[in-house]
């Protein structure tokens, strides 16, 4: 069985084992496997690490970024609004607003880490 799906590279057909991709998470090492479609956002919740997320995941802010390191073929083509928070960020060429960007082959990422207190050493970077 095939799926038709809109990616980065336009449409194109999955096949079955491709309907149910992984969200590879560092640095926890985690994996999840999800419905093709789903959000980073919602794939990183489903295996328990909640993302920041501050506008409530309408793509106005850029608190739920994440780094990808592989797999940026897999995802949903980045739409203006997304695109013009990741220019202004100077981050569009190695992250993607895991809100927006819903997920059609394995991928992995890498979260930041924010701050807990001011004396933390976590950016958030
Ligand atoms: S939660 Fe604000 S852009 Fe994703």
């Amino acid at each position: 069985m095939y799926w038709l799906c809109y990616s980065v590279r336009g449409f194109r057909a999955i096949d079955e084992s491709q309907a149910m991709p992984t969200v590879r998470i560092l640095p926890d090492g985690l994996t999840v496997q999800i419905k093709a479609g789903t959000s980073l956002l919602a794939s990183a919740s489903a295996g328990g690490v909640e993302l920041m997320h501050s506008c409530g995941g309408i793509g106005a802010c850029t608190s739920c970024r994440v780094l990808i390191l592989s797999g940026q073929d897999h995802l949903s083509v980045i739409g203006t609004a997304e695109h013009e928070q990741l220019r202004e960020s100077g981050i569009l060429d190695t992250h993607r607003l895991a809100c927006q960007a819903m997920v059609f082959g394995n991928v992995v990422l890498e979260r930041p880490l924010w701050r807990s207190s001011p004396d933390s050493p976590v950016t958030g970077d």
